[in-house]
């Protein structure tokens, strides 16, 4: 889609430009004060999930972006921020509809979502169409940095390729030859499975069984039971949020924790361990994040981020944080006219964010290049043990931006 066929919201920025020079001509006879004109507000709609299994992903997304906000006095690119509000409740079947509230109801100059690969999907059916300026802070679905990728669409996050593929290697390093896989029916768990099945059979290991539950549900029994029957040296998966903490116990409870060792992507272990640490010792699990990881970036924005909300942040609250750096980013380049997108885009393009995570750059696809951790739960901590892959960047399949 070309860029110059994007909606602008040039116009509200403009009107509140020439109110500005209005204002510049009685400059004279009004008091200081008054003459100093305020641009229009930007609209921000959040789509995300505040309900159901992924909520406290919603939220920590929500607060990381927020403290952005926070820490440049309430502006980006000197506009102050309006919110717009849409819980997805991670229902893909009402994905466009959602987005559309945004887009075309409230008018968003930014549009911000979302968790769920099949969600995201819709919603960025809306955003390639619209040509609405849209940033994903989680939703892996390779495809949205792929063969969909488009100049008005960012991600922050991860494809669902990148945190699940390096865990292979490790595995085998461990000496595990053969592996069960268990995830949810959905987007994020078949293609974490099918980068799992890369990276495993590539460093020498088989895949033994591969099982679904339905998305959300965590009945895991019957699963586990055949897990146990199978006997595979380790057992690797991708879950996240409340559905990760329930897997974690029911692993547990299902005596399969000292016999054979899990393994998956770190969302696993992330944000969930205030809860259920105890059956987590020592999971080892591989991410663009680890809450230990020990750099002065870091522990500033743990500290802020603690000091805000009153709780730890995890890969998630990095991910929001990352979204408002990567938006200021963009915003300040064109002095908050988001009417400019080509100068947005460009910035946007360009950026080196000075991430909690580490720095990362944008690949040509719009998806984050950075390191995958190789973490270890150690206490209630994500205790980061190594790099599992320096730089690692999407294969960006099909991706037909220059
Ligand atoms: C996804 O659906 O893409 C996803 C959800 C939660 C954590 C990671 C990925």
């Amino acid at each position: 889609m070309a860029v110059g066929n994007m909606r602008t919201p040039r116009r509200d920025f403009l009107k509140a430009a020439a109110a500005g020079a209005g204002l510049a001509a009685a400059a004279s006879v009004l008091p200081t004060r008054l003459a100093t004109a305020q641009p229009a507000k930007l609209r921000v709609g959040l789509m995300l999930p505040y309900t159901g299994t992924y909520a406290q992903l919603g939220v920590a997304i929500t607060n990381g972006l927020k403290l952005v906000i926070q820490e440049r006095g309430g502006r980006l690119g000197g506009r102050e921020i309006e919110f717009y509000t849409v819980d997805d409740e991670s229902n893909p079947a009402k994905a466009p509809e959602n987005a559309n509230k945004l887009v075309q109801r409230d008018k968003v100059d930014v549009l911000i979502g979302t968790v769920h690969s099949g969600v995201a999907m819709g919603m960025a059916k809306v955003a390639r169409e619209t040509g609405v300026l849209t940033i994903i802070p989680n939703a892996g679905a390779d495809a949205l940095t792929g063969a969909l990728c488009a100049p008005n669409v960012f991600r922050t996050s991860f494809s669902n390729w990148q945190p699940t593929y390096p865990i292979g290697k490790v595995m085998v390093e461990r000496g595990h030859r053969t592996a069960a896989y268990i995830t949810w029916k959905y987007a994020a768990g078949e293609e974490s499975l099918a980068a799992f099945r890369e990276g495993f059979t590539k460093a020498g290991g088989k895949v033994l069984k591969e099982l679904f539950v339905p998305f959300p549900n965590v009945e895991f029994q019957a699963l586990l039971t055949e897990i146990a029957s199978i006997r595979p040296d380790a057992v690797a998966c991708f879950f996240a949020g409340g559905g990760a903490a329930k897997f974690l116990t029911d692993y547990a409870a299902a005596g399969l924790r000292d016999k054979i060792p899990l393994y998956g992507s770190g969302f696993l272990t992330d944000g969930v361990l205030e809860a259920v640490s105890g059956v987590a010792q020592g999971i080892e699990t591989t991410l663009h994040y680890g809450d230990g990881l020990e750099t002065p970036r870091n522990q500033q924005f743990r500290l802020a981020y603690a000091k805000a909300f009153k709780q730890q942040p995890d890969v998630y609250a990095v991910q929001g944080y990352d979204t408002g750096l990567l938006l200021a980013a963009g915003l300040e380049a064109v002095k908050g006219d988001v009417g400019s997108m080509q100068g947005v885009i460009k910035a946007m393009e360009s950026a080196r964010i000075d991430s909690p995570r580490g720095p990362f750059t944008m690949s040509r696809a719009h998806n984050p290049v950075m390191d995958i951790y190789l973490r270890k739960v150690v206490g209630k901590e994500n205790r980061v043990t190594g790099i599992a892959h320096k730089a690692l960047a999407d294969p960006g399949r099909g991706c037909k931006l220059a």
